[in-house]
């Protein structure tokens, strides 16, 4: 018995341009995702001081959430029947989360993970307009995923007024 076509939905045979676009809007995503996983990685692991602390377990959290993003966007790449892309078609974009010239400079992590994380905001709301009314798994999956991103720069946001505040920023 042949399979049933489906013939609602962004599965659909006639919906193989929308899937070929927001596919590649996931592919972009989840590089991001890797991204900063790596770069809240060395971030969380190389400020020195005292106020590196909150920072760096704050960070140490976000990479769980941040690869948990990552695995979601792989998961609906192959759901729209894309494959995930290999290591090698990885390229890196984040300049300005680079390890600082000295590494008590808690400024510029938070500077750049709020970078990151508006980034990713841009993106993930440009998924939901071009989803919209087209797949509402991919938009409802995003929405959430943006409303994590949200709440790390709000956070983020925070330290940052602290710095300022103080003179340090
Ligand atoms: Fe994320
Ligand atoms: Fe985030």
């Amino acid at each position: 018995m042949a399979t049933r076509a489906t013939t609602t939905g962004i599965l659909s045979e006639d919906k193989a341009a929308e899937r070929e676009q927001i596919i590649e809007l996931l592919k972009k995503a989840y590089w991001m995702e890797i991204e900063t996983v790596m770069s809240y990685i060395a971030n969380s692991v190389n400020p020195d001081g005292v106020r590196a602390q909150e920072i760096i377990e704050s960070l140490q959290e976000d990479i769980q959430e941040e690869l948990g993003h990552a695995q979601q966007f792989a998961a609906r790449i192959k759901e729209l029947y894309g494959v995930v892309p290999g290591s090698l078609e990885f390229a890196a974009e984040q300049s300005y989360l680079q390890p600082p010239d000295h590494q008590t400079d808690i400024v510029h992590v938070v500077k750049g993970v709020i970078e990151a994380e508006s980034g990713a905001i841009e993106h993930y709301n440009h998924i939901i307009e071009v989803t919209d009314g087209v797949d509402f798994v991919t938009q409802d999956m995003v929405i959430a995923i943006l409303r994590d991103e949200e709440g790390h720069r709000r956070l983020f946001e925070g330290y940052l007024r602290e710095y300022e505040t103080e003179g340090l920023a």
